[in-house]
């Protein structure tokens, strides 16, 4: 078996006629004749158009927390659109997951609900803006936190384009986002306390928001050192700077409570999205109600889509599973065996290792002992996890084939699809390592 198989290369030279790199979004382009294409999912696996089947570690990038094409999820959806998707009013199932959110998630008082992660830390920065009458932006090099050009800054250039530590150079991830926006941007390592201290003193009073992934969901899922993230909150308490967590990837998925609940930590606003609906489109934002209250009056919130029927629907149902069942603990249980499992292998084989992340979402750096920013982690052996992600694509699992996204499980992954994923790493990495 190769990457790819013979019908996704075909498709892909289709594709490529009519969608740039052949793909709807960047980061499903692998490269030419390498990138895979879909034929369908279930549970704990996929299938290529090639009709190969894998053990699949992406889940989405992260939203397909209890299984690709859940019934329970997929039957209240279909119950739900045969009355209709879409309606420029508000349904009493909308209120019940605002609800339900509010319920979940220890920082949430009110919510609005959207589309995407896009979307929601875009209406999040304006809400902070308005809210505190400035205009600056705080995000931390190797966050992610959507395509829109107020945070699509230092996501995933080369590091050596950062400049000093000690005064980062904020680089747009994109041409096309206007020179000026620099001006409302600043940008810091992860984990630099004595750095944003400094930022604080400096330029405290003129920041709107601090923004952050709880832990690094797109840059090896890099951990929070201790009392990083509460320095943050007390930081931003000070100087009156909305403090928005960005749990797209770790709302409803590290624990019900999100990274609020997993690390104890309750900022000002958090956006969420992906497996808030177990992969159907939806998203939201939220708060303190003194910050969200502010919506609709003299600020724009709102979307055609905001509360299309079939992401609202997936959500209740999700919630619900999530809420009933103690599913969020059996991913952790599960991930944390594959995490140790797959430590003990590399370090068997003599290659320094530095784990990151929880057992529901994970990364592991090679050839370093520890990352805590996306500079160190920059150091890491990259083309040696290629090389591992390529062999164990080869043989049926998948995880993602970039270093930094990291490996996300759902509650149908078994204890059997675990054995048999480490199984495949004990071989390979002893190839790679010859
Ligand atoms: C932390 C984070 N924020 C925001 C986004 C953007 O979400 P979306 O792709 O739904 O627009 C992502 C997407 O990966 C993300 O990981």
């Amino acid at each position: 078996m190769s990457l790819v198989g013979p019908k996704s290369q075909t498709l892909q030279k289709r594709a490529e006629k009519v969608l740039p790199l052949g793909v709807n979004s960047n980061f499903r382009y692998w490269g030419e004749g390498i990138t895979p294409y879909v034929n369908k999912a279930k549970g704990a696996y996929l299938w290529d158009v090639d009709d190969r089947r894998f053990i699949d570690y992406r889940m989405a990038f992260g939203p397909i927390i209890l299984g690709h094409a859940y019934d329970e999820v997929d039957q209240k959806v279909i119950e739900e659109v045969k009355n209709g998707v879409l309606f420029a009013m508000t349904s009493e199932l909308e209120v019940t997951v605002a609800e339900m959110i509010a319920e979940m998630a220890p920082a949430v008082e009110m919510v609005r609900l959207a589309c995407s992660g896009t979307e929601a830390t875009m209406h999040a920065i304006r809400v902070a803006r308005a809210y505190t009458g400035r205009d600056i932006i705080l995000k931390f090099e190797g966050n992610y936190h959507g395509m829109h050009d107020h945070a699509l800054w230092s996501t995933y250039a080369p590091t050596e384009s950062y400049g000093n530590h000690r005064s980062p150079i904020p680089v747009p991830a994109s041409s096309g986002i206007p020179k000026s926006m620099r001006e409302f941007i600043i940008t810091l390592p992860f984990n630099d306390a004595e750095g944003f201290e400094r930022v604080m003193k400096s330029y405290g009073e003129q920041i709107a928001a601090v923004i952050t992934e709880p832990c690094q969901g797109n840059c090896g899922a890099i951990d929070p050192q201790p009392g990083f993230l509460e320095l943050i909150r007390k930081k931003t308490e000070e100087y009156g700077i909305v403090f928005i967590l960005d749990e797209v990837k770790t709302g409803f998925r590290i624990a019900n409570g999100g990274a609020q609940e997993y690390y104890r930590i309750k900022p000002d606003l958090a956006t969420y999205a992906k497996a808030l609906g177990n992969g159907y489109p939806v998203a939201a934002f939220g708060g303190k109600s003194e910050i969200m209250s502010i919506i609709g009056h003299g600020v724009a919130q709102g979307g055609t889509y905001t509360n299309n029927k079939p992401g609202v629907a997936a959500a209740y149902a999700t919630l619900k599973l999530l809420k009933e069942k103690p599913i969020i603990a059996t991913i952790q249980k599960r991930g944390k065996r594959l995490m140790d499992g797959l430590k003990d292998i590399f370090e068997d084989n003599g290659i320094p290792v530095a784990m990151s992340g929880t057992g529901a979402m994970f990364s592991f750096a090679l050839g370093v002992d520890s990352v805590t920013c996306q500079r160190d982690w920059a150091k890491s052996d990259h083309q040696m996890y290629m090389d591992l992600a390529s062999k164990a694509i080869e043989r049926g699992i998948m995880p993602d084939y970039d270093a930094r996204e990291p490996w996300f499980l759902c509650y149908e992954h078994s204890d059997a699809d675990i054995d048999e994923t480490l199984n495949v790493y004990a071989e390979i990495v002893k190839e790679v390592k010859h």
